[in-house]
């Protein structure tokens, strides 16, 4: 079931020099080459877009269709994922108030479904025939699966050591996979490269409007899981950083429909020791974040040497009181066994590397016992079997 309510997006508009564009046409980034955000008519959404009327639409992302891209939903029932309270977790941790947010039950296994989901749609209603992306893995899998729904071509270019269950399940929804060595670097230049002479439209992160309206959800429904509140402290697995700049960007939507105050839960970014581009301009007081040599590590969702929006996600970290924290593999394959063990939740390195940054947060301090914290679990542990393999062999 899809609700009837309607989008009330009114334009793009580009997050570096603020000019505007029309949103009714096929679109990457803007002529400065900064990211376009889709804006809506808020006070208009603010009339539908309430806590009562939300009571009776689908348990899926689209529930928020006031504030998502205007098209019929390309939906596998993605979003509304349970927010589950981590007590012996958060026992072990000093946390009172340990949640995890279960974006591994999304379609696909990960919460990559949710901007795909919304990608697609408006790329399907502006008529796209082919859509091409370079991913770490996950996002392959669920583009794959959302432009299978829709009936368009995809093209997936990925690292050739990408785990196996990623290149499978693109495989398996008829995407053409194209796999390099490199990182998903190398593979979003191919995609730049021959997206023109191959007639692809491209949907690399952040390189297309709407992957960031599908992920702002994320935020959307913890307010609706807190009834009407929101936590402390959100800690999110940064690669892209598609995620946080999304929830940052629906606080903001939230803030103008009165749904609330100047109020925001403290942002922090996990990243791998290997791959910390964000963690070391937060801490070195950068407004972007340099290309990180020799990107390396066994969660392959957070290799990702340079992200486009990095200025975004660093005004997100410092305008909520937020901070950046490092996981080491190892420390990942122990968070990961700690979770499944504790809590009956099987995550993939990526979303164990937030129970390592609450664990290194609370330690210092830095999160109070009594305060609400949210771990963002972005993807199932089902696809990482070298990865579990590895974290089981381990003492
Ligand atoms: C499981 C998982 N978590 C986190 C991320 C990073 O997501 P984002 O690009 O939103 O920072 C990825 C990206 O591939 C992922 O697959
Ligand atoms: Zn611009």
């Amino acid at each position: 079931m899809v609700s009837k309510a309607k989008s009330t997006i009114t334009h793009l508009d580009c997050s570096k020099c603020a000019k505007i564009h029309p949103h009714d046409r096929l679109q990457n980034l803007c002529n400065c080459g900064g990211p376009l955000l889709a804006r809506y008519d808020l006070k208009a959404a603010s009339r539908t877009l309430t806590r009562d009327a939300l009571l009776s639409r689908p348990a899926t992302m689209w529930r928020y269709a006031e504030v998502l891209p205007p098209g019929e939903p390309m939906t596998l029932g993605e979003g509304m994922t349970p927010l589950i309270r981590a007590r012996r977790l958060g026992a072990r941790l000093g946390l009172d108030n340990l949640y995890v947010k279960d974006e591994g039950l999304n379609p696909t296994g990960s919460f990559k479904a949710r901007g795909m989901s919304a990608a697609v749609t408006r790329a399907k209603q502006l008529g796209a025939k082919a859509l091409a992306a370079p991913t770490a893995g996950n996002a392959g899998g669920a583009l794959a699966a959302y432009a299978a729904h829709a009936g368009i071509a995809c093209v997936i270019v990925m690292p050739q050591d990408t785990p196996a269950a990623n290149v499978l399940e693109c495989e398996a929804f008829g995407a053409d996979v194209r796999k390099l060595a490199g990182l998903i670097s190398d593979c979003g230049r191919y995609v730049a490269e021959h997206r023109e002479k191959e007639g692809w439209f491209e949907f690399s992160t952040l390189k297309e409007p709407y992957r960031i309206e599908g992920k702002k959800t994320m935020a959307y429904e913890l307010w609706e899981q807190f009834e009407g509140k929101l936590p402390h402290v959100i800690i999110y697995p940064t690669g892209g950083g598609v995620g946080l700049i999304g929830m940052c960007k629906a606080f903001d939507e939230m803030e103008a429909m009165r749904w609330i105050g100047s109020e925001r839960p403290r942002m922090v970014a996990v990243q791998a020791s290997g791959c910390a581009p964000i963690v070391e301009a937060f801490r070195s007081g950068k407004e972007s974040a340099p290309f990180w040599d020799n990107a390396s590590t066994i969660a392959s969702g957070l290799r990702v040497p340079k992200a486009l929006g990095d200025f975004l996600i660093l005004a997100g970290l410092r305008t909520t009181n937020g901070t950046a924290v490092v996981a080491t593999d190892d420390e990942m394959l122990t968070a990961g066994r700690e979770l499944a063990s504790l809590e009956g939740v099987f995550a993939s390195p990526e979303a164990a590397a937030t129970v390592v940054a609450a664990q290194k947060l609370a330690a210092e301090g830095w999160i109070q016992p009594h305060e609400s914290v949210v771990l963002f679990i972005t993807g199932s542990g089902y696809k990482y079997s070298e990865a579990w393999q590895r974290a089981l062999q381990r003492e």
